[in-house]
């Protein structure tokens, strides 16, 4: 059966190999399956919740577009677009707010985190970026969102937004409830500095992360560096409790490989880390360089990735601004 994808990835730079086997692997994947129709969005509303400079955030909007690019998502197959150039995101936002309720939001996990401890500082827009991430997937009446582990509860209140309205108006399937497509493993990559915290672009330090756009000495330093505990690696899964960067580095060589985590460990069976780091650089190198050099190469063509993006937000907004068009007469506009 053929599927609709939407999923989205914010351009607030450093995109990383958490975003990578979590995320836009999947969308290749996924692009890859003859019947899909996929839309890839750069979601450039979501990265102004907090705070942007506004000559980097142009500068990462392209860079978020040329990664889709170099990690394998073709735009003649799939739409590859930006979020601010189609105006239906936010005035859906703004309508499907109308009829969220403030307990949903308050249950979001990632505004706790994100907000921190003064939360009477944090802007609206952080509060609610989950109703604009609804707008995002239902416009497009995405059957399936691929995402990491830490968007589940977003989708969890996408759906319940789209039930609520279609209850309200009192039209049922009008908007489509969609299916979260969260990788069973390895959906969660963790920092390479802490096993318990996971890998993400605001980590102060880089050390704590493999970006797309590092080159072979930064990875092979990185590994090298990452954190690792004095025992040798297990010979079975259940020698990984209570040894997360042991289980996290695992979890990253096992995905880069398409294995699963037992044939990893069988592969290691009680070896030194040393032996493991080096294979892990190795297929590390093998699968990013290509990918960090092909970022480099389409950021020198500022004009390409311009065009696909106004492109794809011209196929985005026919598909979009029928939907709200939709949405308003239902409201009473
Ligand atoms: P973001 O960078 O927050 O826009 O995230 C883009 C996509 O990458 C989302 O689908 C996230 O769930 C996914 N993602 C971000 N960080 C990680 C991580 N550490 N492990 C797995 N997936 C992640
Ligand atoms: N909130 C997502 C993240 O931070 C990004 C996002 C925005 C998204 N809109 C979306 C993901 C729609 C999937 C579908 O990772």
């Amino acid at each position: 059966m053929s599927k609709k994808i939407f999923s989205g990835v914010q351009p607030t730079g450093n995109l990383h190999l958490g975003n990578y086997l979590g995320a836009i692997k999947n969308f290749v994947e996924l692009q890859n399956e003859k019947e899909n129709q996929c839309i890839f969005c750069v979601v450039d509303l979501h990265a102004i919740t907090v705070k942007q400079d506004p000559k980097e955030l142009k500068k990462n909007i392209r860079e978020t577009a040329a990664t889709f690019i170099a990690c394998g998502i073709d735009p003649v197959k799939s739409i590859i677009f930006n979020q601010s150039m189609v105006s239906a995101h936010s005035e859906a936002a703004w309508i499907l707010s109308c009829v969220s309720k403030i307990g949903w939001l308050n249950r979001m996990t990632q505004f706790k985190e994100k907000a921190g401890k003064d939360k009477e500082k944090a802007s609206i827009g952080l509060y609610s970026y989950p109703v604009l991430m609804a707008a995002d997937i239902l416009l497009y009446d995405a059957t399936h969102v691929p995402v990491g582990d830490d968007q589940k509860q977003h989708l969890e209140l996408c759906r319940d937004i789209a039930q609520k309205f279609n209850n309200d108006f009192n039209v049922m399937n009008f908007l489509k409830v969609p299916e979260p497509l969260i990788q069973k493993q390895f959906s969660r990559i963790m920092s390479l500095k802490d096993g318990i915290k996971k890998m993400s672009k605001s980590d102060p330090s880089d050390l704590s992360r493999i970006n797309l756009t590092d080159n072979k000495e930064e990875i092979l330093n990185k590994i090298k560096k990452a954190k690792t505990d004095p025992l040798p690696l297990p010979r079975e899964i259940k020698g990984l409790a209570q040894r997360a960067e042991a289980e996290n580095l695992l979890g990253i060589y096992s995905s880069l490989k398409n294995q699963n985590l037992e044939s990893s460990i069988n592969e290691f069976n009680g070896k030194n880390f040393s032996e493991f780091k080096s294979k892990l650089s190795e297929i590390l190198i093998e699968k990013i360089e290509p990918i960090s050099k092909e970022i480099k190469i389409l950021l020198d063509n500022k004009e390409y990735l311009d065009t696909i993006l106004l492109e794809g937000s011209n196929k985005a907004d026919k598909i979009a601004s029928k939907k709200i068009k939709e949405i308003k007469e239902l409201v009473g506009f």
